[in-house]
C-alpha cells in the first residue's frame, strides 16, 4: 500500500497525489518494493514517507538552493532520493542510518535515479555519527526521520551545524494525532518537543499538517 496522510480519506489522498508532481517509475518501483518487503515482514509498512511529501521535499530543496543536506533515518531511501534530486549536481546529502539491509535497497534506487554520486551513507547510531562530524561541517537542509525519542538530541546537535536560514524538517510530529493524548514514550517526547519548539527563540517554527505532521524549523 502507498503511504498516505492519516488526516486524509483515501479519496482525498489520491486527489492530493494527482494534483502534485507525478511519481516517476523509480519512485513507483521503490514504493512497490518497500510494500512487498513489508508484506513479507522484512520491514515495518508505515516507515516510508508518502510520495507527495517526497515531491514537497524535492521542491523545497531546490527552492532553498540547498547545496549540503543531511538525513537522519534513511530506510529504503525514498526521502533521500527526493532531496538528492532537488540538489544541484555538485550538491551533497549525508544519510545516517543503522540498518544495512534496508539501506542496501536505497543504494540500488539512488544508482538507478542517477543521484548516487551526491549521497554518502554512513551506517551507525545517528547521534554518535552527528557528534563525530567535524565542527566546520554545516548543512542548508536537514531531515529527521529516525527514532522519535532521539529527536530532541538531534535538533540540539543540528542547531550549530545549520547555516543561517537553514531549514530542519522533522517527520511524524503529529504521531497519528496521538500528540493530543500520548500513549507511548515516542508520543510524549514528540508532544513535549512540539511545545518547546513553538517558543524556542532560535528557530522559526511551523508544524505543517502534511502526512503524519512535518515540522519546519528555520534557523534565525
Ligand atoms: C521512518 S524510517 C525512515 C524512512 C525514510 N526517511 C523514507 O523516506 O523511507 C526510520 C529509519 O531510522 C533508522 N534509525 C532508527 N534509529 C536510529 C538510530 N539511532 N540511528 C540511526 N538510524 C536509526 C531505522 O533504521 C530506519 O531505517
Amino acid at each position: 500500500m502507498t503511504p498516505r496522510s492519516f488526516l486524509l480519506t483515501p479519496q482525498l489522498s489520491d486527489y492530493v497525489r494527482a494534483a502534485s508532481e507525478p511519481v516517476d517509475d523509480v519512485v513507483a518501483d521503490l514504493v512497490a518494493e518497500t510494500a512487498a518487503m513489508a508484506e513479507r515482514g522484512d520491514a515495518p509498512s508505515t516507515m516510508q514517507i508518502a510520495p507527495e511529501q517526497g515531491a514537497f521535499m524535492q521542491l523545497l530543496t531546490t527552492a532553498l538552493g540547498a547545496r549540503r543536506a543531511i538525513e537522519i533515518g534513511t530506510f529504503t531511501g525514498m526521502s533521500a532520493l527526493c532531496v538528492a534530486r532537488g540538489l544541484p549536481l555538485d550538491g551533497s546529502l549525508l544519510c545516517l542510518d543503522v540498518n544495512e539491509t534496508w539501506t542496501a535497497v536505497a543504494r540500488r534506487y539512488w544508482e538507478r535515479a542517477g543521484v548516487a554520486s551526491r549521497i554518502e551513507l554512513r551506517l551507525g547510531d545517528a547521534l554518535a555519527s552527528l557528534r563525530g562530524l567535524p565542527a566546520a561541517e554545516t548543512f542548508d537542509l536537514a531531515f529527521v526521520d529516525a527514532d522519535k525519542t532521539g529527536y530532541p538530541a538531534y535538533v540540539e546537535e543540528l542547531y550549530p551545524r545549520m547555516t543561517p536560514n537553514g531549514v530542519v524538517l522533522l517527520d511524524n510530529t503529529l504521531r497519528g494525532g496521538r500528540v493530543l493524548e500520548p500513549v507511548s514514550d515516542d508520543d510524549r517526547v514528540m508532544a513535549a518537543l512540539n511545545a518547546s519548539l513553538a517558543t524556542d527563540p532560535r528557530w522559526e517554527t511551523v508544524l505543517l499538517p502534511m502526512a503524519d505532521g512535518l515540522t519546519m524549523l528555520r534557523k534565525r
